[in-house]
């Protein structure tokens, strides 16, 4: 099995994908499909995981996040010193991309450091259920606010939306309910799996629950680094093929 490229160009264009819209989803995961160690993805990682992260940061236009995971993660803004800003600037990309937080209730809080620290402004892709008064407090703080869908964030309107802002690359980093959503809805074009070789058992994993029928997913490619796997899947329901 090819090993995993060390040299940032090397990784880089194993990664790399065509020109135009597209949606890639992003999960670290053990052998029986937890996503997390004590709530966190950290206690599955490894150099190679952090560096596939990084390199899909830095070859995508805008990072899609569920608010559970920016949360539980403690997300922060892509800075232009930060090391994806330093790759980023390297492949002769901008050094900054937003972060967009999906959130049916607007849950992010005005003063979290995704808002208050982000040099290219955050993005929060909610609908018009959530309250008025908290998407007005984000909007007041910097936030860009896009209203998609009435009841329910529409994902494929979100896609849209962000395609028109100039960001037709979107890596979505989880987690497990907007990747389920995200499935369900049929826009994701790409599963990047990174089989970390442990066992952890305790949680419902990747998926929370049941999709309306199983999905066949395509092997592109598999790299190995010490023991971990690292898959890039096609997902044909994807609105990109
Ligand atoms: N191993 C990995 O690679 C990896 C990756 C990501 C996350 N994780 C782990 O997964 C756990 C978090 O799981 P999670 O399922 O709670 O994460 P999540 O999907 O990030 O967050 C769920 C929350 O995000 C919002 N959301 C998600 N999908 C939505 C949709 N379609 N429409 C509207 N809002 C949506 C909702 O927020 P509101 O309630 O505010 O409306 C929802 O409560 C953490 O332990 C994290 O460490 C692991």
């Amino acid at each position: 099995m090819p090993p995993l490229p060390h040299d940032p160009a090397g990784l880089a264009d194993a990664y790399r994908v065509a020109p135009g819209r597209h949606l890639r989803v992003n999960f670290i995961a053990s052998l029986d499909g937890a996503v997390s160690v004590e709530g966190r993805s950290g206690g599955l990682g490894s150099d190679g995981d952090r560096r596939v992260f990084r390199t899909l940061r830095a070859l995508s236009d805008v990072v899609l996040v569920g608010a559970g995971t920016a949360a539980a993660e403690g997300y922060r803004p892509v800075l232009p010193g930060s090391a994806v800003g330093r790759l980023r600037s390297s492949l002769g990309r901008p050094a900054t991309m937003p972060v967009a937080v999906v959130s049916r209730r607007a849950s992010l809080a005005p003063d979290d450091q995704l808002v208050t620290d982000a040099v290219t402004p955050t993005l929060l892709v909610t609908c018009a259920a959530a309250d008025p008064e908290r998407r007005a407090a984000l909007a007041a703080a910097g936030v860009q606010v896009m209203v998609c869908g009435d009841d329910e964030v529409d994902l494929p309107a979100a896609l849209d939306a962000l395609a028109e802002r100039g960001l037709p690359q979107v890596l979505c980093e989880g987690g497990p309910a907007l990747f389920s959503a995200a499935l369900a809805s049929g826009v994701v074009d790409e599963l990047d799996l990174s089989l970390a070789p442990q066992l952890v058992g305790g949680g419902p994993g990747l998926l929370p629950s049941a999709l309306g029928s199983p999905l066949r997913a395509e092997l592109r490619q598999v790299l190995d680094e010490d023991g971990v796997l690292f898959t890039r899947y096609g997902l044909r329901s994807g609105a990109g093929g």
